[in-house]
């Protein structure tokens, strides 16, 4: 809590404004800066006015490098479910981000150890995320970092807990097809980064939201290790500021 910055939205869409001006000001200061993203439905207001801002020529996204948090295991990129297939839909065929400078965890990586390896250096040698969106599950996982006994460390595999399965069904035609295992930075890795903006919105994320930051720091609450960040900014709605 120390450091957290706090501002509340009236509302999902302003919310997204407002966490377009901090990756705005990002871009601005350092145009090849590195961006960290998310999936779900929480960034969906944010990547739409992103977009709208490279149209109307406020950002230029042509020298700006992006990590994604995530991607089920299994899913080959161009899979509707796909992580990867969310992320082009959704921003970056409409910006002009290279291809090459974007990366996301590979779902059907032959060798998931080394490609989690090579994911962690891609990012080091790019010189580490300057700023990573997060949004926050039910139970407090951030990326796919469920909750552990432990904070782990690096980008690695995960075994989906019931809860984050259930909540994904309604993406997929049945809860059967819903892969049981994903990639992941770690707990580490999110925090390595210098910049962190956390969009939480509606009523459903309150209580998680309230123990997350005014909770103690635990990892059965994954993301409650943010409040040990220097440089985190919690963007939440009304319906899910907890006070
Ligand atoms: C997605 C991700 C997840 C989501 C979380 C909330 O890349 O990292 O941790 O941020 O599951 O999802 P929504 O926004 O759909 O409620």
């Amino acid at each position: 809590m120390l450091h957290t910055r706090i501002i509340v939205a009236k509302n999902a869409e302003e919310a997204g404004k407002l966490a377009a001006d901090v990756f705005e000001a990002e871009i601005q200061k350092k145009p090849a800066c590195v961006i960290g993203l998310a999936t779900g439905s929480t960034p969906l207001p944010l990547y739409r006015e992103l977009i709208a801002r490279e149209k109307a020529g406020k950002i230029d996204f042509s020298r700006v490098r992006s990590a994604n948090l995530d991607e089920y295991k299994g899913l080959e990129p161009t899979h509707e479910q796909s992580y990867r297939k969310f992320m082009q839909d959704n921003l970056l065929d409409h910006i002009s981000i290279k291809p090459e400078n974007t990366i996301v965890p590979l779902g059907k990586a032959e060798d998931p150890d080394k490609m989690c390896e090579d994911y962690e250096k891609k990012i080091e040698e790019w010189g580490g995320v300057d700023l990573q969106l997060l949004g926050i599950g039910h139970d407090g996982h951030i990326g796919f970092n469920e909750p552990e006994d432990y904070f782990p460390a690096m980008t690695h595999e995960v075994q989906l807990t019931d809860m984050t399965i259930d909540a994904n069904k309604r993406f997929f035609d049945s809860i059967d097809d819903v892969p049981r295992a994903a990639f992941t930075m770690g707990i580490g890795t999110i925090m390595a980064a210098k910049k962190i903006v956390m969009i939480v919105t509606g009523a459903d994320k309150k209580e998680i939201l309230k123990k997350t930051f005014w909770g103690k720091v635990d990892p059965q609450v994954p993301a409650s290790i943010l409040q040990f960040h220097n440089d985190v900014t919690l963007i939440c709605d009304e319906e899910a500021y907890p006070f």
